[in-house]
């Protein structure tokens, strides 16, 4: 199946089974904007704990905060946000459709890219065993060609990027000959600079209403912060601050599900260190944050880091964790080596003194910061769509299966008796009353017992267990484990025990 395809069955099935809904759904939805239903809120949840847990309960010199997402509107001025938090927007004067140039032309990048790697895919056919995929790439003479034109095409992008020529990202747009998706011409408008942060009103017109911003990050939150938490938490360099919370973009061009929002949740951390120490601690953080990532177990070649050669004005190293997706690998978290450029234009701005006091040094400086930065809604995405299967069943049937990690699974046991009588949904309902304090249980009786162990596949249960008659006689039940489907008996006492290690945040805080 073409991974486009793919990804539209990962869309329906989000909404089929309560993960996620369009925003106002009975008025047609809003465009960009998402409700989690009521398995989606708690893998959402789950997301959460799993990265708050890791940080604040892993990490003893980090510490968590929950900031406003309203903002004094200078805020905003100091960060730069107000200046430069803008986007290059292009329209197309047939369709009336408006792009992000620097989006369109990397999706040129990206099908090139994409040409490469059917070049590989064939050479893989043709070759069999005997391919070498290594020489392959670094020989071929299509390959080398491609690659060639990508090259070109990334540094002239990346210059004109780095200087803001919007007439340059124009002008490589018409050279590419990208065409409007909807259109199919190459009518384009200039290229112009769009802000990206939401405004509205505080107070009433009459008092002298002010104009804010909703926040388009939450990390301003914890810098404005920073001296708060560090003189009531007595803390010492190095140490962090960790939050999760909304952020608001009025994104110009907003698509692929959940993977682009205009309201959605960020979990970052500052790490306030030392200058001169933050090389060290930007290696240290990039390789923290991949081991949390594939400590999910979703394979080592399913992710990538991103270098960027074109850093922001306040950074002094930067790189993404990317991750393969349907539509190709792509950023889920940032992390940026951000100097002391935040903290000292809060100073500034605020005329207050925003500084550490080194007891060993017996000197005050401005720390140098560096951050992660991860979207709730980005990475529940690449849960979602690395878990979803369409598996092959003997016999011809398929059966949809979310294999998400345990641990992040909406639902960790449905209880199911067999029949609806018998005394069976009283003992089933003993069961959930027991274990409901040690993980999450769903009770089920209606349907076959087949349909209903199809239901919670589909919503990524790891284990069912049925009650039967025989449970009335012996206190044992029939667990069954949702990716091998394998089914065996156990005792209800013994039920705890198997399930609640396997299920627990614990359990994955482990394997990091
Ligand atoms: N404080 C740094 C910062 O906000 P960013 O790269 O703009 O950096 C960090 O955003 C992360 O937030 C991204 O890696 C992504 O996971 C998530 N994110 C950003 N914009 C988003 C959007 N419009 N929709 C969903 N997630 C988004």
């Amino acid at each position: 199946m073409a991974q486009e395809d793919v990804f539209k069955k990962i869309v329906s099935h989000c909404k089929e089974y309560g993960f996620v809904f369009p925003s106002s759904d009975i008025y047609d939805g809003l465009g960009a904007v998402y409700d989690y239903g009521q398995n989606g809120v708690e893998l959402k949840n789950n997301i959460k704990q799993y990265w708050w847990k890791s940080m604040v309960l892993l990490h003893d010199n980090i510490v968590g905060i929950d900031a406003a997402v309203f903002m004094h509107p200078t805020v905003w001025k100091a960060s730069g946000h107000v200046d430069a938090f803008n986007d290059p927007l292009i329209d197309n004067r047939d369709s009336k459709k408006r792009y992000r140039a620097d989006v369109l032309i990397e999706d040129q990048i990206a099908k090139y890219e994409e040409k490469i790697e059917k070049e590989v895919a064939k050479g893989h056919k043709r070759f069999k065993e005997a391919f070498d995929e290594a020489q392959f790439r670094q020989t071929n003479g299509r390959v080398l060609e491609i690659q060639a034109k990508i090259d070109a095409l990334h540094s002239r992008f990346a210059k004109a990027m780095e200087a803001m020529d919007l007439e340059e990202l124009r002008q490589i747009i018409i050279d590419e000959e990208i065409a409007c998706p909807i259109s199919g011409t190459r009518n384009w408008t200039d290229v112009r600079q769009f802000n990206l942060m939401f405004k509205t009103e505080m107070g009433s017109t009459a008092d002298g209403a002010t104009s804010i911003y909703l926040r388009p990050e939450t990390a301003q939150g914890i810098f404005v912060n920073y001296l708060n938490v560090q003189k009531t938490g007595r803390m010492k360099l190095p140490f962090g601050i960790a939050q999760i919370g909304k952020a608001f973009r009025n994104e110009i061009v907003a698509r692929q599900f959940i993977f682009r929002m205009r309201e959605f949740e960020q979990m970052e951390m500052q790490f306030f260190v030392k200058p001169g120490t933050e090389m060290d601690w930007f290696r240290k953080w990039k390789d923290t944050r991949m081991a949390w990532h594939q400590a999910l177990g979703f394979g080592a070649e399913n992710y990538r880091f991103h270098d960027h050669e074109k850093l922001a004005h306040y950074a002094n190293a930067a790189s993404d964790i990317e991750f393969r997706m349907p539509f190709g690998f792509k950023e889920v978290e940032g992390i940026h080596s951000r100097t002391d450029f935040d903290l000292k234009q809060h100073a500034q701005f605020s005329g207050k003194k925003i500084e550490y006091f080194d007891p060993e040094d017996n000197q005050s400086y401005t720390p140098y910061v560096i951050e992660t930065s991860i979207g709730v809604d980005r990475m529940f995405l690449s849960i979602m769509c690395h878990s979803y299967e369409e598996e092959q069943l003997e016999g011809g049937d398929v059966r949809t299966v979310l294999h998400l990690p345990a641990a992040l699974a909406p639902v960790k046991l449905a209880v199911l008796p067999l029949v609806k009588k018998d005394g069976l949904p009283e003992k089933a309902q003993e069961i959930v009353n027991e274990l409901k304090f040690h993980f999450n249980c769903k009770y089920e009786e209606k349907d076959t017992i087949g349909k209903r162990y199809r239901r919670q596949d589909a919503i990524g249960t790891p284990y069912c267990i049925t009650i039967d008659h025989d449970t009335l006689n012996d206190n044992t039940v029939t667990l069954r484990d949702r990716d091998t489907m394998e089914q065996r008996r156990v005792k209800i006492d013994e039920l705890r025990a198997i399930i609640e290690d396997k299920v627990s945040i614990t359990s994955l805080l482990k394997k990091i």
